[in-house]
Parts: C-alpha cells; sequence; structure tokens
C-alpha cells in the first residue's frame, strides 16, 4: 500500500488526477471504474481541466461505475449517472457506448445485477484501475458493512450513514433513496490498481481501521488491505487518526 498524504483536498484532486491521466497516457484504452460522492468532484475537474489542455483523450477509455441508485423512475432526477454526466462525461470526448453504470430503472433490477457482473466479468484482466471513496461506516462502492462480503452486483438497502452521507447532493432530505445496485468486491479486487480517495476529518476515524484494522465485512474498506497495488490518497484531516497511532510514521 502506498499512501499520499496531502495538505489538502485541491491537492489531493490534483494528485489523484494526475494517476489516473497517467495510466490514460501509458494507456489510451483503459477500462477504468469510477466512483461518484463528493471526493472525486476535484479529481474529475482536473481530468477534465488535462482534456481541455489535450494531455489526455478518452476516446478509447471504457468506463465502469461503482453503483447506482434504485429510484423506481427516471423522473426522480438525480442519479450517479447523470452526476458522471455533469462532473466527467459531458466534458470529455469519451463515446456513451464505453460507458455503463448500473440501471438503477431497470424492469428487473436482478436481470440487471446479472448483466452488469457479466460485463464487469468480460473485463479483459479485470479494470486497469478502479477509483474508489469510502464512507464513514467504511462501505465502498455500496458494499455495507455486513457478515460477509458479497461478491458480485447485487441490490442493497443503504445503511443509515450512507443515506446521511448523500445530503450534499439532495435539497430534499426525504428524497433521498434507501435502495441501490452496487457492485460487489470481485470486479473491485481483481482491478490491477486501486486508487482510494478520502477527504475531511469525518474520514480519519474509519480510515485507519480500514487500512491497519483487522481485515472484516463489517469494515468492508479493510479488504482493500490485501490488495498488491492499492494507492491511497487523503489530506491530512483524513489521515490525522493514522498518523496518531503510528508514531513511526513522520512526515
Ligand atoms: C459512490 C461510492 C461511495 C462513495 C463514498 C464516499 O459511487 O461508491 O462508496 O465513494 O460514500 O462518498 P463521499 O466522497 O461523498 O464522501
Amino acid at each position: 500500500m502506498t499512501i499520499v498524504w496531502c495538505s489538502n483536498y485541491e491537492e489531493l484532486s490534483r494528485k489523484a488526477a494526475a494517476i489516473i491521466a497517467s495510466q490514460i497516457i501509458i494507456k489510451p484504452t483503459s477500462t477504468i471504474g469510477f466512483a461518484t460522492g463528493s471526493t472525486p468532484i476535484g479529481l474529475y475537474a482536473n481530468l477534465v481541466k488535462k482534456y481541455q489542455n489535450k494531455e489526455i483523450s478518452f476516446a478509447n477509455v471504457k468506463a465502469f461505475n461503482l453503483d447506482e441508485y434504485i429510484t423506481g423512475s427516471r423522473e426522480v432526477g438525480w442519479s450517479f449517472s447523470s452526476f458522471m454526466q455533469t462532473h466527467l462525461f459531458s466534458h470529455v470526448d469519451i463515446p456513451e457506448e464505453n460507458t455503463d453504470i448500473p440501471n438503477g430503472v431497470a424492469e428487473d433490477l436482478e436481470v440487471e445485477c446479472a448483466r452488469y457482473s457479466e460485463a464487469l466479468s468480460e473485463v479483459p484482466g479485470g479494470l486497469d484501475y478502479q477509483i474508489l471513496g469510502i464512507g464513514t461506516n467504511g462501505h465502498i462502492g455500496f458494499v455495507e458493512p455486513n457478515e460477509f462480503y458479497p461478491l458480485d452486483t447485487h441490490i442493497v438497502d443503504l445503511a443509515e450513514s450512507s443515506i446521511i452521507g448523500q445530503r450534499p447532493f439532495f435539497e430534499d432530505w426525504s428524497k433521498i433513496p434507501t435502495r441501490a445496485l452496487t457492485v460487489g468486491i470481485r470486479p473491485i479486487m481483481h482491478a490491477k490498481q486501486l486508487l482510494l480517495i478520502a477527504s475531511g476529518p469525518e474520514k480519519s476515524e474509519i480510515l485507519q481501521k480500514a487500512l491497519f484494522g483487522v481485515v472484516t465485512s463489517k469494515v468492508p474498506a479493510s479488504i482493500l488491505q490485501l490488495h498488491k497495488n492499492l494507492t491511497v490518497v487523503a489530506d491530512k484531516e483524513a489521515l490525522a487518526d493514522i498518523l496518531a497511532n503510528n508514531p513511526e510514521c513522520s512526515l
């Protein structure tokens, strides 16, 4: 595991974008797993800048997203699919047919889960890079704390802290969906490289538990310790507990 210490969110966003941009430059046909949420917004803004400066092209990139709300109908409006359009896809040259995300309004959600799991399993050698955030309860994607690790795409009832975590995106909190489709642990752990990003004091305690605590499905992100290519890019507030508990880590 490599931990990249950043002094603030701007630096985190720049460094995380540099990692993903390098991947795209080295392999223009990369398949990348994208995350949504507050943390990657700055990373995506930096990728858009790099695209505008002609440093990178997404023309041959393939994109898979981690998760999507189950909303019952498209009328509900806000979705992770629209998040990706707003923050990245509509600003770069990625062909629409190169992007995939679980369909939260599919008629048969179980069939949709099977379709998405199969699509991910067909990526040769696994995703080149998987971008991840972390929930305050340790979730990755929407793999919530549980007695076991779900392997493939499934329907999930969101934990209360996960619903609260979505408040920045909803004016009316009563409209936050309570169910989602999410990938399981298999495509994440099969990815060749993982980039975990975390920002702010509310991530500090869980980051310490996930990266240095016991590996347990009750802290889903703890399984990332077992991945051979994990890079964590985090700001000093998110790294505070790690630094406090590991006095040998000096900066
Ligand atoms: C979203 C996702 C979630 C978020 C996590 C952190 O696609 O996979 O696991 O990464 O909830 O969210 P933020 O960045 O909003 O703190």
